[in-house]
């Protein structure tokens, strides 16, 4: 199986996909991590992106479609994928189309999470890492049940994103109005759209979306 998650800065997207890898072994496929991991390695992939994405913006089309066709291929054909923030314009959307025809694969799902955005800059700017492992937790919403140990690893380091100051947020919201917002429609004509009262308890939006897949 094969689902979009979509959604602006801090709809869950990252939240709910954690979720389904544990939940089905699915492979979680996010343009995000995987480039901030290049921002880290300061590959040239990395050092292109870095000042885009501190600013909010996107980055290019064909770097991070690019991204997506390799991390695919390193997977078994058999694993299913979410797709965490790709695609995000019209072209990247073209883009998926011929990346999974050419690997024999098909899109299931387009599971859109439907949020209020002011209340996202709380959660964006309350959200952090576990350094050691990534789950991500919340100052109000999801902390570690000992507070500054890592539920999943037991880690003591944890971390906070550059973009998630209020600024960026904005800036990220104004992007996902613009450019990812519009590519939608293309998904209601084929009839594979879902949508998910975003802002419910993290549990009921796990259940909901569970019911969606339970449903094929
Ligand atoms: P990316 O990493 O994709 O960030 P984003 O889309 O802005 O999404 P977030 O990770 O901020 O939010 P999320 O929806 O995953 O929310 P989360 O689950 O963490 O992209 C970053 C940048 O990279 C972009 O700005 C761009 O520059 C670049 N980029 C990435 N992909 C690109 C692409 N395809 N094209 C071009 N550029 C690209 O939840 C947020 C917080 O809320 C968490 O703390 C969580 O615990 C909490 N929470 C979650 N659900 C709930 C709930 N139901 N109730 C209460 N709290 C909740």
């Amino acid at each position: 199986m094969n689902i979009i998650l979509l959604g602006p800065p801090g709809a869950g997207k990252g939240t709910q996909a954690q979720r389904l890898v544990e939940r089905h072994g699915m492979k979680q496929l996010s343009t995000g991590d995987m480039l901030r991991a290049a921002v880290k390695a300061q590959t040239p992939v990395g050092l292109k992106a870095k000042a885009v994405m501190e600013a909010g913006q996107l980055v290019s089309d064909e770097i991070v479609s690019a991204l997506i066709g390799d991390e695919l291929d390193a997977m078994p054909a058999t694993q299913g994928a979410i797709f965490d923030g790709y695609p995000r314009t019209a072209p990247q959307a073209e883009s998926l189309v011929a990346i999974l025809e050419g690997r024999g694969r098909k899109l299931d799902h387009v599971i859109e999470l439907d949020v209020d955005e002011d209340a996202l800059v709380e959660r964006i700017t309350g959200r952090y890492t576990c350094a050691t492992c990534g789950k991500g937790y919340h100052d109000k919403f999801e902390k570690p049940a000992v507070e500054g140990t890592c539920d999943k690893c037991g880690g003591h380091e944890f971390k906070r994103r550059p973009d998630d100051n209020e600024e960026t947020v904005r800036t990220r919201m104004a992007e996902y109005r613009a450019k990812t917002a519009p590519i939608l429609p293309i998904y209601e004509a084929q009839g594979i759209v879902s949508r998910v009262d975003g802002m419910a308890d993290m549990d009921d939006v796990t259940a909901a979306i569970e019911a969606i897949i339970a449903a094929d």
